[in-house]
Parts: C-alpha cells; sequence; structure tokens
C-alpha cells in the first residue's frame, strides 16, 4: 500500500506547506470525483472526503504521498446553490494556489464522461494550458455508461476544451480503476521532468 496522509488544510497562502516537494492539483466542477479520485488511485476508502453532494471540499486539502509528492484537493467550481460570496470565496481560494504555488507541478482536470464540458470548464483548461502544464483530463464516472460509447464521449470532450494530444485524456471510474496504472505512469513522468 501507499503511504499516504492528510497533511494540511489551508485556505489562504500562509497555511500551505513550507517546502519544495513537487505539487499535482485536482480540479473540476463540484461533484465530479476529484477526492473520490485521490482516494481510488490510492487505494483508500475515506482518506479523502467525498459526498453526493456538491461542495463536500471547501478547503485546499494536501495529501502528502509517499514523502514524494503532494496530491492537492481543491473545492469545485460551478455549483449553483451556493451565494455569490460563497463562490467568490471558493474561486479566490482556488485562483489563489493555482496562480502563486511554485511547488506545482501539474494540474489534472476532471470531467464527467457523460457530459460536454462546461465553460467553466473551458477557461480552466486554458488557463492550464497558458501556464505552461501538460494538461491530463479525467473523464471520470465511466462506469456510468457502456464501454462502447467511450470513444464518442471522449471525442465530445477533446473537442469542446480542444485538447491537442489524445494521450492526456483518459477515460475513468473511482469505482473501476480502468485506466489507474496509466495515470500512475503519467504522474511518474511528471516526476523525472
Ligand atoms: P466537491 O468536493 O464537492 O467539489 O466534489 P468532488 O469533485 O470531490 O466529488 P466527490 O469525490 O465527493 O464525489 C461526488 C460523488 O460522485 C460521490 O457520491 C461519489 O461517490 C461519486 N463518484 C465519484 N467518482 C465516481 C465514479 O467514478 N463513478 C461513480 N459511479 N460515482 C463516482
Ligand atoms: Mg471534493
Amino acid at each position: 500500500m501507499i503511504k499516504a496522509e492528510l497533511e494540511k488544510i489551508a485556505v489562504n497562502v500562509k497555511q500551505y506547506p513550507d517546502d519544495r516537494l513537487p505539487e499535482i492539483a485536482l480540479v473540476g466542477r463540484s461533484n465530479v470525483g476529484k477526492s473520490s479520485f485521490i482516494n481510488s488511485l490510492l487505494n483508500r476508502k475515506n482518506l479523502a472526503k467525498t459526498s453526493s453532494k456538491p461542495g463536500k471540499t471547501r478547503t485546499i486539502n494536501f495529501y502528502n504521498i509517499d514523502g514524494r509528492l503532494r496530491l492537492v484537493d481543491l473545492p469545485g467550481y460551478g455549483f449553483a446553490q451556493v451565494s455569490k460570496k460563497e463562490k467568490e470565496r471558493w474561486g479566490y481560494i482556488i485562483e489563489e494556489y493555482l496562480n502563486t504555488r511554485r511547488n506545482l507541478v501539474e494540474v489534472i482536470q476532471l470531467v464527467d464522461i457523460r457530459h460536454e464540458p462546461t465553460e467553466q470548464d473551458l477557461m480552466m483548461y486554458n488557463w492550464i494550458r497558458t501556464f505552461g502544464f501538460a494538461g491530463i483530463v479525467i473523464a471520470t464516472k465511466a462506469d456510468k455508461i457502456s464501454k462502447g460509447k467511450y470513444q464518442k464521449n471522449i471525442k465530445i470532450i477533446k473537442d469542446k476544451l480542444q485538447i491537442e494530444d489524445l494521450n492526456l485524456i483518459l477515460p475513468y471510474s473511482s469505482s473501476n480503476y480502468i485506466n489507474r496504472d496509466k495515470i500512475w505512469s503519467l504522474i511518474q513522468n511528471i516526476l523525472i521532468k
């Protein structure tokens, strides 16, 4: 089993871990499955708290993975059922982390394989690319559609986000582990760069 622990919870820069360990952040709409993704990658049921209701993760949660990297779970965006003020607060927390964090080596964006990405997803993906990250897109909840539909749905996501490299978009499911090994090898490649 991989050693992993919740090392730190933060809502502002001063609370971030103060070292140079590389970090990979998870971004995506509320409820898309960011926290579940962390659990499934690590084979842990409840390391990251998940919920069937959107808006579960409201802080930046730093997971230390075997002293080698951190997976950083961020609040989701695009959740309509919260006040404007709360939305702005979450937006600020996410942006402050992404814009200032020097430890950040890659951003993994999660989208739901069943739906065309939203304008906010597109803005996020463009930001990731503009900042020079490769931009790995995980099309999750793949267990909710039949395998025969993967290709069509992946193409819709690829076109909307204008992803150039098909290797950078992968169907995924936190319940059946499809492509988990591929994701770990992408992470390894990022770390040795
Ligand atoms: P916020 O913290 O609110 O931004 O959400 P999140 O993106 O962290 O989502 P979370 O991991 O809490 O998952 C939301 C819901 O989707 C939970 O009920 C999960 O069990 C479910 N879920 C996540 N991934 C998958 C998946 O691959 N397949 C299925 N069937 N359900 C999933
Ligand atoms: Mg979450």
